[in-house]
């Protein structure tokens, strides 16, 4: 069929055809494409641009055809190409002449841009939730873990005891940050293309307000070329998602530390794990592994995008078409990873007494004796050496830090005192990291009561 219309006198090669299609993928697109198109004919009616009557007819057969589709009774075409195109072909077919005034003042360039804009807008509200989730989950988990104690790790070497539930709220902070940057993308790409047509506007009198306006845009796009041209709203979700994930990466590691026989330190519930085809007794963290590696997909999808950007001329080149499959399978992974993380998360069981024989290691509180010298006036740095030196002769002797006689602390620290030697509890360690964003039981109850107000009351409001 001549699809292009009276320029051409043939059809499009088979190949070709194919090659070029996006109808398979962009036809997730469908509900944003048809109320961008009833937004368009109301304002062509209103405008005196088409016949309110034409326009109520078309208006009527969109949603029907928005019925078909989801019920399953449409046929997509891959020769009409795109989600517009066989829209607009299927609309034509029932409404002829009258479907044939839809596309009136409008090219597939402002209108595919209008379409991914509406459709990441209610992407990103969605994620949230889903961000939201987790947050829970973690929150839970942090609840249920009380006053456990945990070695914290910098190099995942020993490093200071901290409570396991400030180590899981540390994520919820990140993901708040990952909840901040989506809303922020949702609002900087809530502009309306509609009305710039396939480069420079239009002769006809559009009102581009008034189709933003029932979009529920926020502001119409001062530029045309820049309307049609620009993908970078693709690219900072994507940067969002390539964030969040980098973050459940992270998480995931963790717990696949923290279930390795080396730590032991939470156990996961078995509907969160696989098992081994050959070797019984394995129990992997296989959803915290895929966690991790799907996070390589989406920054994958990150670079691809910015790459099929970076040497476009203005305006429309149709590199733009592949903007698309890399943005659905980064949103569709990002939904799954959340999906999965959360209860993961929530179902998860510490072990309290696996973490506090880990933390009992003398060589987690070495800080807190350098700074119990600096409370006698002992400088930091003049400090710092000489629990250094101490560590090196204990470890010389054999001896764990907490098992040397003052005598023998006095080699390297003349002014220990006998209550030097209780310094080497984790829980009076972690009690006293008493400050704003400390580890401190109180400092953690204070942040679990802010956490619990944020994401389980009223005030949890959506984008
Ligand atoms: N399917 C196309 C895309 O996603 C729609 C725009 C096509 N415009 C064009 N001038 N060929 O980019």
């Amino acid at each position: 069929m001549a699809l292009w219309g009276g320029r051409f006198s043939k059809t499009t090669d088979a190949a070709v055809a194919a090659f070029s299609a996006s109808v398979a993928y962009d036809q997730r697109l469908y509900p944003y494409d048809i109320q961008g198109s009833i937004a368009h004919v109301r304002m062509l009616a209103r405008q005196g641009i088409i016949a309110t009557a034409d326009a109520e007819a078309i208006e009527a057969e969109l949603l029907a055809i928005r019925g078909r589709i989801e019920r399953g009774e449409f046929v997509w075409r891959e020769d009409r190409e795109d989600v517009h195109m066989n829209i607009e072909a299927a609309l034509i077919e029932r409404l002829g002449e009258v479907g044939a005034r839809v596309h009136t003042g409008r090219s597939r360039n402002d209108q595919v841009a209008t379409d991914e804009r509406l459709y990441l807008r209610a992407e990103a509200a969605r994620l949230d939730g889903l961000v939201a989730g987790l947050q829970r989950g973690l929150l839970a988990q942090a609840r249920a873990a009380g006053e456990a104690i945990l070695p914290g790790l910098t190099h995942l070497q020993n490093a200071q005891p901290v409570l396991a539930a400030h180590h899981l709220l540390a994520y919820v902070e990140m993901l708040e940050r990952d909840r901040e940057r989506l809303r922020d993308c949702a609002r900087r790409l809530n502009r309306s293309p509609l009305g710039a047509g396939a480069i420079a506007g239009s002769t006809l009198p559009l009102d581009r307000e008034m189709t933003a306006r029932d979009l529920g845009f926020d502001e119409v796009l001062r530029n045309s070329m820049d309307a049609v041209a620009d993908r970078d709203y693709i690219v900072e979700f994507l940067a969002c998602l390539s964030i969040a994930a980098m973050h459940c990466s992270r998480l995931a590691e963790d717990v696949i530390l923290w279930v390795s026989q080396r730590f032991g330190f939470i156990d996961l519930d078995d509907a969160f794990c696989t098992g081994s085809s050959l070797m019984p007794q394995k129990k992997n963290p296989d959803v915290a592994e895929l966690v991790r590696g799907k996070t390589g997909r989406i920054y994958g999808h990150l670079m691809g995008i910015l790459t099929i950007l970076k040497g476009l001329p203005l305006t429309y080149n149709r590199d733009l078409q592949e903007d698309k499959e890399g943005l659905f399978d980064a949103i569709d992974t990002m939904a799954m990873v959340l999906t999965c993380l959360a209860p993961m998360m929530a179902t998860a069981r510490i072990r309290p007494e696996v973490m506090a024989a880990a933390a009992a290691d003398p060589a987690l509180m070495a800080t807190d004796l350098a700074e119990w010298l600096v409370r006698q006036g002992v400088p930091f740095r003049d400090a710092h050496h000489m629990v250094g030196r101490y560590v090196r002769d204990c470890a010389e002797r054999g001896q764990a830090l907490d098992q040397a006689s003052l005598e023998q602390m006095r080699q390297s620290i003349p002014l220990a005192q006998p209550e030097c030697l209780e310094l080497f509890a984790a829980r009076r360690s972690v009690a006293g990291r008493d400050l704003t964003g400390g580890t401190a039981p109180s400092q953690v109850a204070r942040q679990l009561a802010f956490w619990s107000r944020r994401l389980e009351t009223a005030e949890e409001t959506a984008p």
